[in-house]
């Protein structure tokens, strides 16, 4: 696929199939994240594989109902930046690592995988940063989840590229 073939066919997903992704092509789609423009190369994405134990934790503090929305997917990945505390740095560092993201989603969809970028408040705690050992340091951007597709999404149009591009003289 081209670029734009991959750009079009990435869409988020929010039914799953059963399998997880295997641990070699998870390695593969993350080692993806290198690749991503950074400035004074500080390569600030952090990615946390859940294993069931550390789902196990993130339920516990997510409750009963929010714990459901953790099972919809087979393979979940907490994916964060680590910050320094110098403003300028951190938000370049948070867009760097937003920009390794979307390399992933596209090397998911690449290798036939449906993809989620959620954004759970759980992550937004104290209590659920603990439970995945998410430094005080570290911006969380939200937990992708991962796995064979099950159906495919309702398409969702985009306004044209007229309405936000102006080249100016
Ligand atoms: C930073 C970020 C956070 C997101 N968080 C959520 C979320 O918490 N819940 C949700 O349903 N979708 C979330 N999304 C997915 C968007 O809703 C989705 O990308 C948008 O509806 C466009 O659909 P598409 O991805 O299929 O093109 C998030 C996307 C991004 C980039």
């Amino acid at each position: 696929m081209s670029l734009g073939e991959l750009a079009a066919a990435r869409r988020t997903h929010k039914a799953f199939g059963p399998e997880p992704v295997p641990r070699e092509m998870l390695v593969e789609l993350l080692g993806l994240a290198r690749l991503a423009p950074n400035h004074h190369l500080t390569q600030p994405w952090r990615f946390r594989v859940l294993g069931p134990e550390a789902l196990a934790r993130l339920k516990e503090v997510a409750g009963p109902a929010e714990a459901l929305k953790l099972d919809r997917a087979p393979t979940l990945v907490v994916v964060s930046a680590a910050l320094t505390g110098d403003l300028v740095q951190d938000e370049e560092d948070v867009c760097a690592t937003a920009a390794a993201t979307m390399l992933v989603l596209l090397g998911a969809t690449e290798r036939g995988l449906a993809s989620y970028w959620r954004t759970p408040s759980v992550l937004r705690t104290a209590r659920g940063r603990d439970a995945l050992g998410v430094a005080r340091g570290e911006r969380v951007l939200g937990l992708l989840h991962l796995g064979p597709p099950e159906r495919e999404p309702a398409p969702r149009e985009r306004e044209p590229v007229e309405t936000y591009v102006e080249f100016l003289t």
